[in-house]
């Protein structure tokens, strides 16, 4: 299989640069699936992972935990086709699965002022379910605004846009293996 690995990549004319490596992302990922398979044994978690960008995290994560797990997602849109957050979540898929008295953990992308994910627990958490966890392949943990529980985090970055891993710049930037931060 051949992964789309370029050293630097012209996004909407802006240009991004290599941040965190394939090798980094697979090394945190494996490290966390260990986390999640002693933290939730005897659990069967459900994990929700919220579209679009949190599609190949999740799909990697998910292979690497071994417990007995489900997933369902659900979609939000915050950042429309800009660098900055709308300021507004707008929900534009609902969860299927009854979440009352599961396990549940929110998978997400990335946890830049917290809006989205403060929105995502209040709302899990109206469903009754056993418990809600969260966890996060990035967080901008000096954007972070809104009080928002995380109790996984991939990499800790800083307040910059990145791309790649299934993170977008108005929807492009998706398919690239790694992550990429704005050269500016
Ligand atoms: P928040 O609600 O401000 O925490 O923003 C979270 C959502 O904004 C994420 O799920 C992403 O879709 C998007 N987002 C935040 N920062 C970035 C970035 O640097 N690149 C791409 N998308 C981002």
């Amino acid at each position: 299989m051949s992964f789309y690995l370029p050293d630097t990549v012209n996004c909407k004319g802006d240009i991004f640069k290599v941040f965190i490596t394939k090798e980094e992302i697979e090394a945190r990922v494996s490290l966390l699936g260990e986390k999640l398979d002693k933290d939730f044994d005897g659990k069967k978690p459900i994990f929700i992972g919220i579209l679009n960008g949190a599609f190949i995290f999740l799909a990697d994560l998910m292979r690497n935990v071994s417990i007995p797990c489900e997933v369902d997602f659900m979609k939000l849109s915050s950042y429309g086709d800009e660098k900055v957050s709308s300021g507004q979540v707008t929900e534009l898929k609902e969860i299927d699965a009854k979440l009352k008295g599961r396990h549940v953990i929110l998978v997400e992308d990335i946890v830049d002022t917290g809006l989205s994910m403060k929105y995502m627990v209040d709302r899990m958490k109206s469903y009754e379910p056993a418990s809600v966890s969260v966890i996060t392949l990035l967080h901008k943990k000096d954007a972070t605004v809104h009080d928002v529980q995380i109790d996984y985090v991939g990499f800790e970055i800083p307040t910059k846009f990145v791309l790649g891993y299934g993170l977008d710049y108005a929807q492009e930037g998706r398919n690239l293996a790694q992550i990429y931060i704005l050269d500016d």
